[in-house]
């Protein structure tokens, strides 16, 4: 049943279909990353799925998509499946006898109440490898930092000099990425994922022209984050309208690409970069002198720099509005 054929025709393309079934044609250790975002089970209202199993039913579904997203993915790849943590400690269990665990990565999003429970303030992310030959880089974030006088958060204290310019190395709990809140930003799709989320994770784990995998992908936001990074994507998902958007999107999708490197950018600010490519893009930034000045100064993309790239909005229709920057000719 497994086909490179199959596979080399998939690629860049969103097939309409059940993942468990498209996912069985694709070949062992032949993608670079995956990444899913299933259904929670939490009775949202989706188009053509019904999202309300019994607990077991909705284990066993999910032990047979796990299964075949650790076959497909290369042994430098990386595996990564979001959800809330209800499910993640069922999903991990399954994922300990069949590939090797790496993080919980803690992502803080809101979530809504369902009564008699914490405030559910995260949703996690699974991050798991299949040997220690997988593919990983460094990847820093801005500072947080006050809304009004833009102060960095965190006191380094007598360390102010060992500051990096552009913001700390990213850790397991992400707290800078927001759920997409705004209506002009949303697709008709019960919980779309922000595309700065799979950026982040793209430029962690593979490269220019990797394959990445999503079995659920819903309105798109996998494979437009690929596109943005330049890789390259499959996707999949049993709703022929959701695909009709995510289609679109795609179609109007740019690079985001920096003196020659990728990096995440969300309304005008570039959140995520590579470790290795500090020294390339930071030609393109204003950056204060001093860690005092660092410290209190957000850094920018430099406005006399900014005459070389090109800045546009793409506002795709009535749903997300999406920054892109790219090198001029
Ligand atoms: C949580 S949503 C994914 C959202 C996506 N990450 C985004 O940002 O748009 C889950 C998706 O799985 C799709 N789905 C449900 N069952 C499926 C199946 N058996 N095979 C493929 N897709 C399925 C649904 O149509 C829905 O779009």
């Amino acid at each position: 049943m497994q086909n490179k054929d199959f596979l080399h025709s998939s690629i860049n393309k969103i097939i309409q279909g059940d993942c468990l079934e498209v996912m069985r044609q694709i070949p062992d250790d032949s993608i670079d990353v995956t990444f899913a975002d299933p259904p929670f089970n939490l009775k949202k209202k989706y188009n053509n799925y019904s999202d309300k199993r019994q607990v077991d039913e909705y284990v066993a579904w999910c032990q047979k998509w796990l299964y075949e997203m650790v076959r497909i993915t290369k042994p430098t790849g990386s595996i990564f499946v979001h959800n809330i943590p209800k499910w993640l400690i069922y999903f991990g269990s399954y994922l300990n006898e069949i590939a090797i665990f790496r993080h919980w990565i803690a992502w803080d999003a809101m979530g809504s109440p369902l009564g008699r429970t914490l405030l559910p303030n995260h949703y996690g992310i699974l991050y798991y490898v299949k040997s220690d030959d997988f593919k990983f880089f460094d990847i820093r974030l801005l500072y947080k930092r006050c809304r009004k006088c833009k102060y960095i958060l965190q006191d380094y204290g007598g360390k102010k000099n060992q500051m990096h310019q552009f913001g700390p190395l990213v850790s397991d709990v992400w707290t800078d990425i927001h759920r997409i809140r705004h209506k002009k930003r949303r697709d008709e799709h019960p919980c779309q994922l922000p595309i700065h989320l799979l950026e982040r994770l793209l430029l962690m784990s593979c490269d220019e022209g990797d394959i990445v995998l999503d079995p659920f992908i819903g309105t798109g936001a996998t494979a437009i984050a690929a596109k943005k990074m330049g890789r390259r994507f499959i996707g999949i998902d049993i709703d022929p309208k959701y695909i009709q958007i995510a289609e679109r999107k795609i179609e109007e999708t740019e690079q985001t690409k920096i003196n020659g490197c990728f990096a995440s950018a969300f309304l005008g600010k570039v959140i995520t970069i590579r470790e290795k490519d500090w020294e390339k893009l930071k030609e393109a930034f204003y950056i204060p002198e001093t860690p005092l000045e660092l410290e209190k100064t957000e850094i920018l993309l430099d406005q006399e720099k900014r005459r070389h790239f090109k800045y546009e909005i793409l506002n795709t229709s009535k749903s997300s509005l999406f920054f892109g920057i790219e090198e001029k000719e």
